[in-house]
């Protein structure tokens, strides 16, 4: 059986660990890797990407590998053939397959039938890479991470479900703040509140996304951000933080509404890290899922 992530916590707390450990290693030596000479991954985007895309093919380029950008429109998927079929062709000639997709169900069929490691590259409960590069980001901080709070403020979303689920792992304790109709379930295990000032005081991170994301319906977008409003990211609320805490957004971002300029440019910002550190997260999670050849 394939080792898949598609929600991160198919990691235990250890490999998760062991990965941030080497992702801080790959950084400090890009090139210091060629786990995936020869090889091919597959990445299927059914949705736009700046980010995951370009740090997927860079990062498997600096790893030797290349990377085989796919769109739906592009295969036979667009004329009918099944995610079971495709799932099984792509697996004999690629040695892992990343998809970015609107549909769990589509995500769950690939893995189901896939022979080699499905990444999720983010679909609509979940964002298990963009999580990776967040809490490599805070490792890089702190060091240890462990007893460590974050704060997420504003729109409960797939983003915020992974900081939660694999922050668990890593011992992070995680806050999202949202208002009524736009709050996290409980079942990833957050601490929910409707109250931003209090989810912001003492935390160590401030974090937040876009308040439409992909796959929101556009005629309920003024309500949304009229909901979200009291929810920006702002200097007032990175004042009521601890000391030395700073502010991370997955991008993109909209200043003005869900994060002000003045901290998405600042200086108590690691956002910039944040986007880089996609890349090494990344390596180091394809490293841990590849088998080598034999
Ligand atoms: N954060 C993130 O996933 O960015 P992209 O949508 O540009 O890939």
């Amino acid at each position: 059986m394939p080792r898949h992530f598609l929600t991160g916590t198919e990691l235990t707390g250890d490999e998760l660990a062991a990965v941030l450990d080497r992702a801080l290693a790959l950084k400090a030596d890009p090139l210091g890797s060629r786990a995936l000479a020869g090889r091919t991954i597959a990445l299927v985007f059914e949705h736009p990407s700046t980010r995951t895309r370009v740090s997927f093919e860079a990062g498997i380029v600096e790893l030797g590998g290349h990377p085989l950008v796919l769109r739906p429109n592009e295969l036979q998927l667009s004329r009918g053939e099944s995610i079971r079929d495709t799932a099984q062709v792509l697996s004999r000639h690629a040695a892992a397959i990343g998809l970015r997709t609107g549909s769990e169900r589509t995500l769950a069929e690939l893995a189901e039938h896939a022979t080699v490691p499905v990444v999720n590259m983010l679909s609509p409960d979940h964002h298990p890479c963009q999580a990776l590069a967040d809490l490599m980001t805070m490792r890089e901080a702190f060091g240890a991470i462990a007893g460590r709070r974050l704060a997420y403020v504003g729109d409960g979303n797939n983003v915020a479900r992974s900081l939660a689920l694999v922050g668990a792992l890593a011992g992070v304790a995680v806050t999202v703040a949202a208002p009524d109709g736009y709050q996290l379930d409980a079942g990833a295990g957050a601490h929910l509140t409707d109250d931003p000032a209090s989810a912001a005081t003492g935390a160590d991170v401030l974090y937040t996304d876009v308040w439409v994301s992909m796959g929101d319906d556009e005629a309920t977008a003024d309500a949304r951000r009229a909901a979200l409003a009291p929810y920006r990211l702002d200097d007032a609320l990175l004042d009521r933080a601890a000391p030395g805490a700073f502010a991370l957004h997955c991008l993109p971002a909209h200043p003005g509404e869900e994060i002000t300029a003045e901290v998405l440019y600042g200086k108590r910002q690691r956002i910039w890290d944040q986007a880089e550190n996609r890349r090494h997260a990344q390596k180091a999670l394809l490293e841990s899922l590849v088998p080598p050849v034999e």
